[in-house]
């Protein structure tokens, strides 16, 4: 199945911001280990990082015309704050796993909080980078099953 990993604002970033909380892999490492995870288990994963709230949204939008089957997202910050970001993903109706790299729910209490974790398939969080794996995993079940 076509698959598609979305990281949001300064996942760009990964290696060296505050490698304490987030790991010290690139986000290069991350998707070049999960596209080869992806091919192994017969999938194509198409991978696409963006600083912007509208890019994302466009990014997610497109996927509808590129009969993705299942979206792996870390939306960073927007997941906070983007009520676009899940009208988006309702709009398009892709099921999709939420993953955060630190577990959010130990940090500051804005952190809490997701505008996408009810809409979502399931979330990840404090995993780190092997939460990527562990959420490509899932969607893979989950396709074998339909
Ligand atoms: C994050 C957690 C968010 O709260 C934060 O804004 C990020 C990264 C994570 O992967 O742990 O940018 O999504």
């Amino acid at each position: 199945s076509q698959l598609l990993l979305i990281n949001g604002p300064n996942l760009n970033l990964l290696g060296s911001r505050e490698p304490e909380v987030y790991g010290r892999r690139t986000l290069a490492d991350i998707e070049s280990a999960l596209s080869s995870a992806a091919a192994r288990l017969g999938h194509q994963l198409s991978c696409f990082q963006s600083n912007h709230e509208g890019a994302l949204v466009d990014r997610v939008q497109q996927a509808r015309s590129e009969a993705v089957a299942f979206i792996l997202i870390n939306p960073g910050a927007y997941t906070h704050t983007s009520v676009a970001l899940r009208d988006a993903l309702l709009a398009v109706a892709i099921p999709f796993i939420e993953i955060h790299l630190s577990n959010v729910h130990a940090r500051e209490t804005f952190r809490k909080h997701s505008y996408l974790s009810d809409i979502a398939l399931g979330v990840i969080a404090g995993c780190g980078a092997l939460g990527y794996q562990l959420a490509l995993q899932a969607a893979h079940e989950r396709l074998s099953q339909t």
